[in-house]
């Protein structure tokens, strides 16, 4: 298993006690108590850092400087992964770039689960970045769609997990990245569809639609390789079915309600955001306001209900993460 380098920020003797422990067993766990030094610490090795925990901790120190410094520098997209502590119900982290915000602190089991997560000794992240620097090359569009749908999906199942039991820091982080690779099938779809400005054929849109098991077959591939990594079935659900529809008349497979995987559900919902709030070879850019009354009304039926709630009644968050991606 490769060692996690983890920058801890927190005041609390017991947090710091748990993460003490990785410590010992051969993790480097660097301890900070405030932002400056964190963004010190940070400015000399962050792409090296697997994990940033922030525990808020009633501190009024303000940790958006921190955040920001992470979003805009970080080379890689996946590492460091942003976890904050923080009770405040505005879900303010969100907002300003944390990949999850948990308003009371983890079960042990959850922290440990995601330091020992299994990835590492494959060597994932490496592949992970790799294939999403296969996106950017093929295509700038879909790479900032990828990143800009990990982002808006990680903040999803962030208030997912704060409204339902029963999920993971690791599922969360895993999401992530399946979101960051839900379109790599695209990879393998000629440029004369993908950049096409003009509406497609019939035969052009089957093309298109393609991306979903081109996708997905090369994480089932992957899976058989590896068996046992939850990344990796996760990765293959997400490009399998995102593009299915809660109703039924999605593709590939037409599945149905929760016969769609949560994850691909929530991927669903970032995905059609960020297509329409953004400029495509077709189209430009609908403002927030017009997205946001197409999803409600022209694509009735199309998302989870109970997560499109979620997203509607937390608008504001995604239109902060989606303007600060700009
Ligand atoms: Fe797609
Ligand atoms: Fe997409």
């Amino acid at each position: 298993m490769k060692l996690k380098k983890i920058l801890l920020l927190s005041r609390d003797p017991d947090i710091i006690r748990i993460f003490k422990a990785f410590h010992n067993e051969g993790h480097t766990v660097t301890v900070i108590k405030n932002i400056s030094s964190a963004c010190k610490a940070l400015d000399k090795f962050l792409d090296s850092i697997d994990l940033v925990f922030i525990h808020q901790n009633n501190s009024k120190e303000d940790y958006s400087p921190l955040i920001q410094m992470i979003n805009k520098r970080s080379i890689s997209f996946i590492n460091p992964h942003i976890v904050v502590v923080d009770n405040r119900k505005d879900n303010f982290a969100l907002k300003i770039g944390a990949d999850i915000v948990c308003h009371r602190f983890p079960d042990e089991k959850d922290i440990d689960l995601i330091i020992h997560d299994d990835r590492s000794s494959l060597n994932l992240n490496a592949i992970i970045n790799h294939a999403a620097s296969m996106i950017r090359i093929k295509d700038t569009q879909t790479a900032e769609h990828c990143r800009n749908t990990a982002k808006i999906s990680s903040a999803l199942a962030s208030l997912y997990m704060q409204y339902f039991e029963g999920k993971s820091l690791l599922w969360h982080q895993n999401l992530k990245t399946a979101a960051l690779l839900h379109d790599i099938g695209k990879v393998l779809i000629s440029e004369s569809v993908l950049r096409k400005s003009s509406r497609l054929t019939d035969d052009e849109f089957r093309i298109m639609k393609s991306h979903t098991k081109l996708g997905g077959e090369l994480f089932k591939n992957m899976m058989n390789a590896y068996p046992g990594f939850e990344l990796l079935s996760l990765c293959a659900e997400v490009c399998f079915y995102h593009h299915e529809r809660f109703d039924g008349t999605g593709y590939p497979d037409g599945l149905k309600g929760d016969g769609i995987p949560l994850e691909a559900r929530i991927v669903a919902i970032a995905d059609v955001f960020d297509a329409l709030t953004s400029d495509r070879y077709y189209r430009n850019a609908r403002t927030f306001d017009e997205a946001l009354q197409i999803m409600r009304y022209e694509e009735e039926g199309h998302f989870d209900p109970k997560l499109f709630d979620l997203f509607v009644n937390n608008s504001d968050i995604f239109i902060q993460i989606k303007l600060q991606m700009k």
